[in-house]
C-alpha cells in the first residue's frame, strides 16, 4: 500500500512470526533455555547460522518490548530453536522470561538474524564468554565440531560453579571431542577475576584462531587486553555486544518515498547472491532503499545497535547515522551498518557478506 500523503510506503514486517514454546530448561539459578517449534511452514524463514539470534517481543502493561536473544542451539545439531536467557538485575524483558514463559505459550519474534557467525567452521576457533556470553559461542562450538574440521578452544568466566551456564553439556562435548574441543571455566570465587596477563598467558598459544567474544563489557575489556598483550590481530576478532533495544523492530515498515530527482549517489549492492545497481538518494538509508525496491535485505532492530543489517563497502564512502555496534575491527574491515548508511561519495560498492 502506498501512502501518497505521508509520502510513505508502508509494509508489513514479514520478518514477524509467531512460534510455540515447546520447553523451559532451568540452567542455572538465573538462566533459562526456551526452546521453540517450528512449524513445516516455517523451516526456510528460520533457516539460521551458528551464531545468529532471534529478536523476541514481550509484553510490557498494554504493549511490549523487543529483546534480542542469541540462539544457543546449532543447525548442524538441533532440531528446534533454542534461546538461553539469563536475569539481569534490576532488568525487565529477562526476568519476565525468566518468570512467565511455559510450555504451549506463543512468543512473536523476528527471524533469525547477526552478523556473530563463523566464516568457515574448518579454521581453528577461540571462544571467549563470560556469563550469558556463552549462548552464541555454545552454538558456534557444536557447528564447528560437528560440521568442521579444526579446533575449539572456549575460555568461559563466571562468578561461581553454580551460575555456568551448559557447564555439563560442555564436559559432554569435551569427552565427544577430547582431541579438538578444550573448555577451561575460570570461576572469580576459585580462581580470582580475570585479568588481561592471565588471559594473555592462557591464550598465546591460540592466538592464530578465529576468535569469537561475548560477555559483560567488563569481561569483553579484560579479554581485548589479553588478546592484543598475546599478540594476536585484531583483524582475527569477532563480538556481539549485548544490549536491550529501545525502538519497535516489528512495526510494519515504513519507507520514505524517495524524489526521482533527489540528489543521489550510485550503488551496486550484492545481496542474496545477487547484484543490483541502485540510486540512492544522499539522505537515505541504504537499507529503506533496499527494501523500497522489494530487495529483501538482512535486518532486526533498525535502530543501529544489533548488526544483523551489517555488509561491506568495496569501494567508495559511507557514513552512519547511529552505531551502536560496530568496534573498531569492524569500521577497519570497512563493514557498514545498512540500517544507518547515507552515501558520501557518488559511487558505492557494498556487499552483503557477513
Ligand atoms: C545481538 C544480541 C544478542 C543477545 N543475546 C542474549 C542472550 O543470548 N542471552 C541473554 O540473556 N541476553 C542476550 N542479549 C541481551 C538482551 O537482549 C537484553 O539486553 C537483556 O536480557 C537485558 O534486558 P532486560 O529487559 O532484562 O534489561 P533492561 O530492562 O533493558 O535493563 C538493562 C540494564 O539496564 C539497567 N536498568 C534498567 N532500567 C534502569 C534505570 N531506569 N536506571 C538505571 N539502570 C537501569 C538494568 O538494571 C540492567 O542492568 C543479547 C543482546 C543482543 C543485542
Ligand atoms: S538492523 Fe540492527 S543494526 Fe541495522
Amino acid at each position: 500500500m502506498t501512502d501518497t500523503a505521508a509520502s510513505v510506503h508502508r509494509t508489513s514486517n514479514s520478518h514477524v512470526q509467531v512460534l510455540e514454546v515447546l520447553e523451559v530448561i532451568v540452567e542455572t539459578p538465573s538462566a533459562v533455555s526456551i526452546v521453540l517449534d517450528v512449524p513445516d511452514r516455517l523451516v526456510a524463514r528460520f533457516r539460521y547460522l551458528p551464531g545468529q539470534f532471534l529478536t523476541v517481543q514481550v509484553p510490557r502493561g498494554d504493549g511490549f518490548v523487543a529483546r534480542c536473544y542469541s540462539l544457543s542451539s546449532s543447525p548442524h545439531l538441533d532440531d528446534q530453536l533454542i534461546i538461553t536467557v539469563k536475569r539481569i538485575e534490576g532488568g525487565y524483558a529477562s526476568n519476565w522470561l525468566c518468570d512467565n514463559v511455559k510450555p504451549g505459550d506463543r512468543l512473536t519474534v523476528l527471524s533469525p538474524s547477526g552478523k556473530f557467525v563463523p566464516r568457515s567452521l574448518h579454521q581453528d576457533i577461540l571462544l571467549l564468554g563470560a556469563g550469558s556470553g556463552a549462548t552464541p559461542l555454545l552454538a558456534i562450538a557444536k557447528s564447528a565440531l560437528i560440521g568442521g574440521s579444526g579446533a575449539v578452544y572456549f575460555y568461559y568466566a563466571n562468578a561461581t560453579a553454580d551460575d555456568t551456564i551448559f557447564a555439563s553439556e560442555l564436559d559432554d562435548i569435551m569427552v565427544e571431542f577430547p582431541d579438538r574441543f578444550t573448555v577451561e571455566f575460570n570461576y572469580d570465587d576459585r580462581d580470582g577475576r580475570p585479568t588481561g596477563q592471565d588471559l594473555a598467558s592462557r591464550l598465546r598459544p591460540y592466538r592464530k584462531f578465529d576468535a569469537y567474544l561475548c560477555g559483560p563489557e567488563g569481561f569483553m575489556e579484560v579479554a581485548r587486553a589479553g588478546m592484543t598483550l598475546a599478540g594476536m590481530d585484531s583483524t582475527h576478532l569477532h563480538t556481539e555486544i549485548y544490549q536491550s533495544l529501545a525502538g519497535d523492530p516489528f512495526a510494519d515498515i515504513v519507507i520514505p518515498e524517495f524524489e526521482a530527482d533527489a540528489d543521489s549517489a550510485t550503488a551496486t549492492v550484492e545481496v542474496g547472491g545477487s547484484t543490483v545497481e541502485i540510486t540512492w538518494p544522499r539522505e537515505a538509508r541504504l537499507l529503506d532503499v533496499l527494501l523500497s525496491k522489494g530487495i529483501d535485505a538482512p535486518y532486526s532492530c533498525r535502530e543501529g545497535a544489533c548488526s544483523a543489517c551489517a555488509c561491506t563497502v568495496r569501494s567508495g564512502d559511507v557514513r552512519m547515522l547511529k552505531n551502536d555496534t560496530l568496534v573498531d575491527a569492524d569500521l577497519a574491515a570497512g563493514l557498514t551498518l545498512a540500517c544507518q548508511a547515507v552515501p558520501v561519495s557518488d559511487e558505492v560498492d557494498i556487499v552483503f557478506d557477513q
